[in-house]
This record gives C-alpha cells, sequence and structure tokens, in this order.
C-alpha cells in the first residue's frame, strides 16, 4: 500500500527530512524540542493523501517526546486503511481536521466515528450542511491545540467557498533543531498546481495563494493529491525552457518512476517552480488556470 523506497520526498530541498523506510513517515529532524509531532501520509484511493499527525514514538523512529499513542486524522477520504494503519502503530485518533466537503476528503470520517465515538470532527463553520459529522466548527483566525501543537486555521476560498487550511507553526528551539512548520492545505495549493475554481473567482483563490506564499520557505506542504507529474508537464510545455520547471519535472518524474509520493512539497519550492504561485496578479493566475482546465497533455 505504500511506496516502499527510503531517501527524501522532496529531493530538491535540503532541509527534507530523510524518511522512515516503508511506513510513509517523514520525522521531523532527530533531536527535535519535547513536544515533536511527526506527519504520516497514507495514499487512498487513485491519487488521494490522508494524513495523520502524530506525536511520535509509536511509529518505531522514537524521535520525539511527544504525546505518543494520540493522532490527528487528516481528510480521510476513505477509513479502512486509516483505520489499518493507526492500529498497525497503536495511535488512537482524538481529532480529525476537514479542509473541505468534498466527498474525497470526508467519506472515511463516520467509520472512523464509529470506532472511536469520542472523536471531535474539526471543519468550517460555514459548511456545517455539507460537513454534517462535524462536532466543531471553526472558522478564518481560529486556534486550536491538539497534541501539544498550535493549529491555526485559515479560509481558502476557491476550490470551494468554505475551504480552509490547517497551519502548524515551527516549534521554537535552537537553530540547529527548529521544525518546519506544517501545512494542510487540502485543494487548495498543490505541489505545482493548484485546485479548480469550482465555487470561487479567480481573485479568491490568487489571494488564498498569497496568503500561503508568505509563509516561511521551509513550510512542509501536505497538499491532498498526487498532481504533482501533471501540472509540471503542464508548466513545462507552457514555458519548455524555465530552468526551475525543467529541473523540478525532471526529478518528478524520476520520484514516481520509483513509486515514490511528491508530497511534501514546501512553499519555497512551490514559488520557484509553480506558475499559480508565481503569478503576480489575478489576470495572470486565472490565465494559467483557464490554461490548466483546457489543457490535453
Ligand atoms: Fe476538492
Amino acid at each position: 500500500m505504500y511506496p516502499s523506497a527510503a531517501g527524501s520526498a522532496n529531493p530538491q530541498t535540503a532541509s527534507s527530512p530523510a524518511r522512515a523506510a516503508g511506513d510513509g513517515t517523514w520525522p521531523l529532524p532527530t533531536g527535535f524540542a519535547s513536544g515533536a509531532t511527526e506527519v504520516s501520509l497514507i495514499p487512498v484511493l487513485e491519487d488521494n493523501y490522508v494524513f495523520v499527525l502524530h506525536g511520535g514514538g509509536n511509529g518505531g523512529t522514537g524521535l520525539s517526546d511527544g504525546p505518543a499513542g494520540q493522532a490527528v486524522v487528516v481528510d480521510p477520504a476513505v477509513a479502512e486503511p486509516v483505520i489499518a494503519w493507526l492500529d498497525k502503530h497503536q495511535l488512537e485518533p482524538i481529532a480529525v481536521l476537514h479542509t473541505h466537503h468534498h466527498h474525497d476528503h470526508i467519506g472515511g470520517t463516520p467509520e472512523l466515528l464509529q470506532r472511536w465515538p469520542q472523536l471531535q470532527v474539526i471543519a468550517a463553520a460555514a459548511d456545517r450542511q455539507r460537513i454534517p459529522c462535524q462536532t466543531q466548527g471553526v472558522g478564518d483566525g481560529d486556534r486550536l491545540n491538539l497534541l501539544g501543537r498550535e493549529i491555526l486555521v485559515w479560509a481558502m476560498p476557491g476550490h470551494t467557498r468554505a475551504h480552509i487550511a490547517y497551519y502548524l507553526p515551527p516549534l521554537a528551539g535552537p537553530l540547529d533543531q527548529q521544525s518546519q512548520g506544517e501545512l494542510f492545505c487540502g485543494d487548495t495549493l498543490f505541489a505545482g498546481g493548484c485546485g479548480r475554481l469550482l465555487e470561487g473567482t479567480p481573485e479568491q483563490l490568487w489571494q488564498s495563494l498569497q496568503r500561503l506564499a508568505a509563509l516561511p520557505a521551509a513550510t512542509r506542504v501536505w497538499c491532498s493529491h498526487e498532481y504533482t507529474e501533471a501540472n509540471l508537464r503542464w508548466a513545462h510545455h507552457l514555458h519548455p525552457h524555465d530552468q526551475a520547471i525543467k529541473e523540478r519535472f525532471q526529478q518528478v518524474l524520476s520520484e514516481r518512476a520509483a513509486q515514490r509520493p511528491t508530497i511534501p512539497t514546501t512553499i519555497g519550492e512551490e514559488l520557484l517552480s509553480n506558475l499559480f504561485m508565481r503569478s503576480r496578479d489575478a489576470g495572470e493566475f486565472a490565465h494559467y488556470r483557464h490554461s490548466k482546465d483546457h489543457w490535453r497533455g
């Protein structure tokens, strides 16, 4: 179920930590401060990723002193592989975070609730009708605290009208032990691309991306789909002489040929080679969105 090759999830990002072989986990740097969390990635369906934030320890990495045994699940498209993964790693979920209402982001939640009825289900209050299992509605500017980490909620309109993202600022620590921030952005920003405009305007989605662009370059971006190869193929077709796009396309081809995920990416990488993040205004963004929507490469 998980790609088995070890190595960097994103070889273009020197600061990306090495991946723990075989279990879809990318640990934070060794020796990280107390309270550290890890993010694990579970590939499901055709190209979705479900993310699990956990305190470490039980994942076999032994890197952190975090609250091992508890976990937070982000956008469970389905339940069965998520339950199997949590059981395997002896983790109990305390909360589910939803970025938006599409079925391939919320479909597994009812079954997770059957197994763990105390689970908090956190989602946009503005989408209560379309995310019926939610137990806590949130909106722009809200702050959560889960697993000892602060989680900021940001409105990300564009793909859907009530789409939200969750940002975990880096934990403070000595310079050589600082963590990267973590961003769970659903279908707003993709590696090399962005979500389609299903319920928003180009201006809205461009503004949402601009907000993400202001995050620290090292922020790890956990986007919900493995669309990177198609995105880079399109960008390379439009700008065949763009060196950043060309190099990334080649790297992505080699990652995918080895059946490795291209997620997480980083904000810094997206600013270099993502045409939507590089767009200088909403007009340029709209031009690229239209191009990608009609591209049949
Ligand atoms: Fe979506």
